[in-house]
This record gives C-alpha cells, structure tokens and sequence, in this order.
C-alpha cells in the first residue's frame, strides 16, 4: 500500500448514474479527476447523460461555467457498461438502487476488476456498509460515503467506517472529500447514519399529516420553510430525493430500530407502486414539468 499522506487519487469510478451517481461524478469532473461512469445498459447510460448535461447546462445557463467548461468538464467523464474500464480506478463509489444483493454482487464483481490498492465505497443510504463490505475479499478497504442531494450543492458527506475499515482509508478518503470543497462527518454503521436518522422521521410525520388531510401539501411545506428557514418544505424535499429512494431508506430504518417514526406512512407506498416518484419521474406530491 503506498504511503497513506501522499498517495495521489486521480482516477474515480462511479457505479450507477442516477439522480445520485451522476451528481457524484459531476462532483470529481468538476474537481479534475478522470471519472468512469458504469451503468447496467446503454437505456442508463444515456439517462446519466442527460443527467450530466441537464446540471451542468444549468450551470452554464447561470454564468457559472463557460461552454469551454463544461465541455471540459463532460470530457473528463468516460461513460461505459464494461465493469472492466473500472481496472485503473483509484476509488470506485457504488450509488446504485438500495438493494443489499445488487450492492453485494458489485463489491464480489470488483475483486476481479480493480486492483489491491483501490479504495471501495459505497453511497447507501441505509443498509449496512459491513455486510456490503462482507462480499470483497479486502473487506477493509470498504467504506461508507454519503452524498446528499442534489450532490453538486450539498457541501456534507457522511463517511460510514465498518470495525474492520482501515485507519489509512478513512485518512484518504476524508483528505479526497475535503479536496472536493465537501464538508465530511464520521460515523459508525448504523441504519440511517446521521442526518436521515433525524431526517426522516420528519418527513414521514409531514407525509403523514398530509395523508390525514390535516393541512395541504403547500401549507404544510410553506410552515417549514417560512416558520423554520428550511429551504425546502417536507414534501417538496420527498419529491427532490425520490419517492422510493424514500420509502426504502424509512422501511430499512424501520426493520432496524422498530421505531415507530420510521414506519412508512401508507400513502408513500401506494405512491410508489402507483408510479410517482417525485421530481425525476415528473410527479409525486407535487407535478414537475
Ligand atoms: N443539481 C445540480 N445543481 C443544482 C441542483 C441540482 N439538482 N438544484 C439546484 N442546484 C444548484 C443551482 O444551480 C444553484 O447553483 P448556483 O448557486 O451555483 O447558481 C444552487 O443549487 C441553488 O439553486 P436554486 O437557486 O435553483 O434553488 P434554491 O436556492 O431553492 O436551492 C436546493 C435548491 C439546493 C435544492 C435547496 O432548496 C436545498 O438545499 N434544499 C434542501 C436539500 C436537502 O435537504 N438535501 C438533502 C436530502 S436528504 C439526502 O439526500 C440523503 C439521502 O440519503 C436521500
């Protein structure tokens, strides 16, 4: 292992190019790292570059970045289905859908993709980093990276270290994050983490309280956001991170702590099956263009 202050990082991959896979790989492009963007097929390859374009174009739009800028930016991204292109990486972050047998059949696949000294990090939301880690024959290496969303915005990052993740890893892994401009907090393995512990059961109790009939979607966001300088309402902000994405991290909390705030509220699944999954399938509590 090469010496654990010095050791460069300059080739990322990222797994998985949806809402947060994407954000996380125009994260490193913007911060000059080569990234490799593998999805499934080419139907999610050309969904992660539309994602890119569409955020970066934004940017451009706004007179953050030139056209030149981007085009650079865009240029430093390799888009692929071959988990092979994965051999040079330095760091490879999983931010596919939260699924405990996907991640794991990722993690076992990589032991044959990259080499020894690759850090492996997963972006989960809620399931549990050691086991994922149980499936790479270098389980130390395996860690926890928790973007927000929307990824390019959002300065924190939560690193989830196991009991067996090595000391030199979580070292490189927060010079690399605080390198990008992200403010990074530690954490041990627990459904949830920091922030959606406290998070979600919020935003369940808002989605519960709609449900009821107690007060309409937008006095229920406007509350937050005017009583309480949130930038965001409960529901507008369920719509922003994905009804499902949603409904998986509160049941996964759920089955862990048995608590009741993290019992899903009955409307977010019959939302889910029925297809609204907020901002990226255009409607959910809200409808979006
Ligand atoms: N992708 C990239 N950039 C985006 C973006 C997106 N989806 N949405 C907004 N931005 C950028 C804008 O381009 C703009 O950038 P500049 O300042 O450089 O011009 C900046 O963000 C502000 O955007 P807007 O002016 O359009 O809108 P806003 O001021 O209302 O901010 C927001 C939008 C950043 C989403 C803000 O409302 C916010 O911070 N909301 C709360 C988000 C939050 O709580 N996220 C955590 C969710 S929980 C989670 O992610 C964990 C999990 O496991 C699910």
């Amino acid at each position: 292992m090469s010496d654990e202050t010095t050791r460069e990082f300059t080739t990322v991959g990222v797994i998985g190019l949806g809402t947060m896979g994407a954000g996380i790989a125009e994260v490193f492009a913007r911060n000059g790292y080569s990234v490799i963007g593998v999805e499934v097929n080419e139907t999610g390859v050309e969904r992660g570059r539309q994602h890119l374009e569409h955020s970066t174009g934004r940017a451009v739009k706004r007179e953050k970045m030139t056209e030149e800028q981007q085009a650079e930016l865009l240029g430093r991204i390799t888009l692929t289905t071959s988990m092979s292109d994965l051999a040079g990486a330095d760091l490879v972050i999983e931010a596919v859908i939260e699924s405990i047998e996907l991640k794991k059949s990722i993690f076992r696949a990589l032991d044959d993709v990259v080499g020894p000294d690759a850090i492996l990090a997963t972006n989960t939301s809620s399931l549990s980093v050691t086991e994922i880690s149980t499936a790479n024959s270098l389980p130390g290496r395996v860690i926890g990276v928790h973007f927000f969303n929307p990824a390019p915005v959002q300065d924190l990052v939560e690193i989830i270290r196991t009991v067996v993740t090595e000391p030199h890893v979580l070292a490189d892994v927060q010079r690399v994050l605080r390198d990008l401009g992200k403010d990074p907090v530690v954490c041990g393995d627990k459904a949830g983490f920091i922030a959606n512990t406290l998070l979600f059961g919020y935003l369940n109790h808002a989605v519960a309280m709609y449900e009821g009939k107690y007060a309409s979607r937008e006095d229920i966001d406007a509350a937050m956001r005017f009583g309480c300088g949130y930038p965001m309402g409960p529901l507008a902000l369920l719509d922003l991170i994905g009804l499902d994405t949603a409904y998986e991290i509160l049941d996964t909390m759920y089955k862990q702590g048995r608590d009741r705030l993290h019992a899903p509220a009955p409307i977010l699944k019959q939302y889910v099956t029925a297809g609204l999954l907020g901002r990226k399938s255009g409607r959910g509590f809200y409808t979006y263009e």
